[in-house]
């Protein structure tokens, strides 16, 4: 059976985004894939987090997961802090990665507009951690949006590196990008992707925000004067993100839904996104608040733990024979 690992920082409520671009995905890969997944904490404090707020997005990321369909009695959950190979090989896989390579990833050229001394180092080396984490599960395929593309070729890079300089061990993993979904945008400005941490809160819809709110949000959401219902990506974003979403929570293509829209004005076409959200989101969040106050959560991922460390641990010994630290035993 193939391996599956991808990762979702703990750094705020999970966005639409998030769940139509990876979460969703992962559900469906359970059946025919051994899947890990994990709440990559380690990489959420590459930027400054507070302590309590970060316990928090840990415990509801991992009740998320769970009420959007992940199934451990299939799948492995688990917090990338508690297994500790994770920054272990990710200090040896920065040890063969270039700083020149790390500088040109977008994501750290973005988020250090304000100069190298106002960012951690952490964002700069965060790529050859994330390497580790998929590395070291023998990952065949990573799913993930279109914004962690980059981030999946570096590591093609450094596995084929490290197997051409010290031994062949890693697999070299595939992306596995949504044909549809990979870039939910922004609902305020429909250029920008949508993003939890986004300052203008009507800019994303929260996993977690309630019916009325979702409405509002949608209701505001920025599209064109044109005030027909089409797909047109460069010339009516807003309106072709909307589409994109209902089409995704519905399943009904693109072509039925402008058909379903024909001659009615973007109100209704709102309203009807609106539903489509939450007719999904509704669900989850119920089954979320039964297990966010249940007891399951800890063992759920002491058991995860447990689990990816076993297969982890081998990984990183090999790694740690082939570039010949420590003694042989
Ligand atoms: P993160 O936490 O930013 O996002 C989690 C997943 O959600 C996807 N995503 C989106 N998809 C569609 N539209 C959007 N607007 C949108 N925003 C986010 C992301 O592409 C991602 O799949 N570096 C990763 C976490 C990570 C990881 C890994 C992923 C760490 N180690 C190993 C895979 C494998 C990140 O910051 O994702």
């Amino acid at each position: 059976m193939k391996t599956i690992f991808s990762g979702i920082q703990p750094s705020g409520t999970l966005t639409l985004g998030n769940y139509l671009g990876a979460m969703k995905h992962f559900v469906d890969l359970q059946d025919d894939y051994k899947c890990y997944f994990c709440i990559v904490d380690e990489h959420a404090i590459t930027v400054s987090q507070d302590r309590l707020k970060l316990r928090e997005n840990i415990k509801s990321l991992a009740a998320l997961y769970l009420a959007s369909g992940i199934d451990t009695n299939r799948s492995t959950l688990f917090i990338q802090s508690e297994v500790p190979a994770h920054t272990q090989l990710g200090w040896m896989l920065q040890c063969v990665s270039y700083i020149g390579e790390l500088e040109r990833m977008t994501q750290f050229k973005d988020k250090s507009t304000d100069g190298k001394d106002a960012v951690s180092s952490g964002l700069l080396t965060y790529p050859p951690l994330m390497a580790s984490d998929i590395l070291l599960y023998q990952t065949d395929i990573v799913p993930v949006g279109d914004d962690q593309k980059q981030h999946l070729e570096l590591t093609r890079n450094l596995a084929q590196r490290f197997n051409n300089k010290y031994n062949d061990i890693f697999t070299i993993p595939e992306v596995r990008i949504p044909k549809e979904g990979a870039r939910i945008m922004s609902l305020q400005d429909p250029t920008k992707k949508m993003s939890k941490s986004d300052a203008n809160q009507k800019a994303f819809i929260s996993m977690l925000d309630e019916e009325n709110k979702i409405l509002k949000k949608i209701k505001s959401a920025v599209t064109d004067s044109e005030g027909i219902v089409k797909y047109d990506k460069e010339n009516k974003p807003g309106v072709t993100n909307l589409l994109t979403i209902e089409s995704i929570c519905t399943g009904h293509t693109i072509a039925d839904l402008e058909n379903k829209y024909e001659g009615k004005g973007y109100g209704d076409f709102k309203i009807g996104v609106a539903e489509s959200v939450i007719s999904v989101l509704k669900p989850i969040q119920e089954r979320y608040k039964e297990l966010i106050e249940s007891n399951e959560l800890d063992d759920i991922l002491d058991e995860g733990a447990q689990d990816a460390s076993l297969k982890a641990d081998k990984m990183l010994a090999k790694a740690k024979k082939a570039m010949g630290l420590g003694r042989v035993k």
